[in-house]
C-alpha cells in the first residue's frame, strides 16, 4: 500500500473528520434545546445543520479511503444543552464554526508547507463552506439579538423559519 499522504496531514484530516462529527452532535444538542423550548423552526434548522455536518464528515471519510488513510479513533466531546437565551445558542454555534475554519486553515497551511497540493485542493471546498456557514450564523445571530426583546416577534420569526424549511 503506497503512502500517499504525509503523517501530519493524515492526523489533520482525521482531526477534521472528528470535528465534523462533533459539529453534527453539537447541533443535535442545540436542536434539542430549541425543541424543549417549543421553537420548532430553530429546532429543525439545527437538525438540518446537523445533517450537513455529517455530509461533511462523509466527504472527508471518502477522501481518507481514497488515499488509503487509516482512521484514528477519537472521543466526542460533551455537547451543550444549557443556554440562557436563544442568541446564546447562535453565539455558541458561530464560535464553533469560526474554530472549525481556523482548523481548516491550519491544515491547508500544513498542506502547502508539505507541498501536498492534492489534499490542499480537496480542502478548498471546506474553506468555502466555512465562509458560507459563518455568514449564515452571523445573520441568524444579528436577527435573533434584534428580536430577543420581543418574545412574540421571536416566535413569529421561528414560525416563519419552520414554514421556509418545510417548503424547501
Ligand atoms: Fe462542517
Ligand atoms: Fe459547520
Amino acid at each position: 500500500m503506497a503512502v500517499l499522504v504525509d503523517s501530519d496531514i493524515t492526523k489533520g484530516l482525521n482531526f477534521q473528520f472528528c470535528k465534523e462529527l462533533q459539529a453534527s452532535y453539537n447541533y443535535y444538542c442545540a436542536s434539542s434545546w430549541f425543541g424543549l423550548k417549543g421553537f420548532s423552526g430553530f429546532q429543525h434548522w439545527f437538525l438540518k445543520q446537523s445533517k450537513e455536518e455529517l455530509e461533511h464528515a462523509r466527504k472527508l471519510y471518502d477522501f481518507l479511503m481514497a488515499r488509503d488513510i487509516k482512521l484514528i479513533p477519537a472521543d466526542l466531546v460533551a455537547g451543550r444543552t444549557e443556554f440562557a437565551t436563544v442568541s446564546e445558542v447562535f453565539k455558541w454555534g458561530l464560535e464553533l464554526e469560526i474554530q472549525v475554519e481556523k482548523d481548516y486553515n491550519d491544515l491547508c497551511r500544513l498542506c502547502l508547507e508539505k507541498k501536498d497540493l492534492t489534499t490542499y485542493q480537496f480542502l478548498e471546498w471546506f474553506l468555502n463552506e466555512q465562509v458560507e456557514e459563518i455568514e449564515t450564523f452571523k445573520n441568524f445571530l444579528d436577527n435573533v439579538v434584534d428580536l430577543e426583546g420581543d418574545p412574540s416577534a421571536l416566535r413569529l420569526f421561528d414560525n416563519e423559519l419552520l414554514e421556509k424549511l418545510k417548503s424547501s
